[in-house]
């Protein structure tokens, strides 16, 4: 007995990337699955059918007939629910499913079961399965790279005989995956580098990059960090603190890449309008946070606009400017993971083999919904409590001063 898979053509739009390339089907072929490409799913990403032929994958002509024979599925955004709809009862489908705003509805309806990747956890056995992390390096890189080219001048000092080019200012806001990258890449173009982020363990890193670290160093911010290494919504003041400190940098940068996230939250806003008035004509601002709405509340997602004399790039999918790379690597995070979980006697997916990693990426389990995401917010339930005794919170705020 042995598995289908089905690898979809991506419909989203501006989404060039594919989630298995022939190099990873081969390896998903020798360990006994059955693989099935959608016609012309690599195209964008250079990635041909013969290709994937060679590999030893058939083609399917559509996404609709790869999907009814499959039980599971690779996908880099959730497929639409019409598609879905022709999945198999119990079929597993597997890849970037935007578990903040998943619709389980379709799930629910067919009886399917979803990991989403974007909750892989952060532990060092996991790393070679992180699709966040494989994405935002690339998407970092390739924010310096779309950044230079909207800057009308050089990166790097140049002295010639007509005279000296002075080097060019970067400043990345956000030293998580991307911006680490964005700093090693633009530092590699010969700018001149500072960054900022609100987790104080990433001063080392910015600073062993050769970039010079600027941070608002007060006690809240020594305790900016979750215990899964991710950020925390900082205080008003802070946030205060943080703007005074980047209002005055800010005005002297050339190129500014901002990527604060916050997982599940609006992206925070860095850069005001009031910064970007501030900046030098011709200066360039790449938005990477635009898919969370943006650090610059001046981004339009996925247009490259001119305010106040700064261009600010709002591409929600800088990953996807890299489509060769980006989905070889999206591809082997996807094989690492079947890897790990193929039971090879049995001929399937057996999710008990690693618990840890596979209860933190099953929002969905054959149409029920498992995971604490997809649960009601605890908000909800405590708001109604202080509606009950209409005098209490005065008697609070009294005893509180
Ligand atoms: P992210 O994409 O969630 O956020 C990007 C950066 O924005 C973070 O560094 C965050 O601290 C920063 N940020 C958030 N709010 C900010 C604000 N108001 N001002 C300035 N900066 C702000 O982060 P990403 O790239 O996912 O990385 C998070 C951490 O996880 C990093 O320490 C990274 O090295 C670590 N990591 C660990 C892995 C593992 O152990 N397997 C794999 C990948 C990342």
């Amino acid at each position: 007995m042995s598995i289908t898979l089905a690898v979809l053509k991506e419909t989203a739009k501006g989404e060039p990337r594919v989630s298995a390339i022939p190099e990873t089907v081969k390896k998903l072929t020798a360990l006994g699955i059955n693989v099935t490409v959608t016609k012309g799913a690599g195209e964008q990403a250079s990635y041909l059918d013969g290709d994937y032929k060679d590999a030893g994958a058939s083609l399917s002509v559509s996404n609709d007939a790869a999907i009814a024979k499959a039980d599971m599925v690779f996908c880099i955004r959730t497929p639409d629910a019409k598609t879905l709809s022709k999945a198999k009862k119990g079929a597993m489908i597997i890849g970037g499913l935007s578990p903040f705003s998943f619709d389980a509805k379709p799930f629910k309806d067919g009886g399917l079961t979803a990991l989403a990747m974007e909750l892989m956890p952060r532990i060092t056995r996991a790393q070679n399965m992180d699709i966040l992390s494989s994405q935002s390096n690339l998407a970092g890189y390739q924010a310096v790279i779309e950044g230079a080219n909207a800057f009308n001048r050089a990166l790097p000092m140049m002295m010639t005989a007509a005279g000296t080019i002075a080097p060019a200012k970067a400043f990345i806001m956000g030293v998580g995956v991307a911006g680490l990258q964005a700093i090693a890449t633009a530092k590699r173009l010969g700018a001149s580098v500072s960054a900022t982020d609100v987790r104080m363990a990433t001063k080392e890193q910015v600073e062993s990059l050769g970039g010079k670290f600027v941070f608002v160093d007060d006690e809240e911010a020594k305790n900016a960090e979750t215990s899964g290494g991710y950020a925390k919504e900082m205080s008003a003041t802070y946030k205060k603190k943080q703007a005074t400190l980047i209002a005055e940098t800010i005005a002297k940068q050339d190129i500014v890449i901002t990527t604060a996230l916050i997982p599940g939250r609006p992206a925070p806003e860095l850069v005001s309008e009031d910064m970007v008035k501030s900046m030098k004509p011709g200066s360039v601002i790449v938005d990477l946070a635009a898919p969370m709405g943006g650090n610059c509340p001046l981004t339009e997602p996925d247009k490259v606009i001119v305010k106040h004399g700064v261009t600010i790039i709002g591409h929600t999918n800088l990953a996807g400017h890299v489509a060769t790379d980006s989905s070889a690597l999206f591809a082997r995070n996807l094989f690492n993971f079947v890897n790990l979980v193929f039971d090879k006697d049995a001929g399937k997916i057996d999710l008990s083999k690693d618990t840890e990693i596979t209860s933190a990426i099953t929002l969905m389990n054959n149409g029920k919904a498992v995971h604490d995401i997809l649960k009601p917010k605890p908000q909800a339930t405590a708001k109604p409590k202080p509606a009950k005794k209409k005098k209490a919170p005065v008697k609070k705020k009294v005893s509180k001063k």
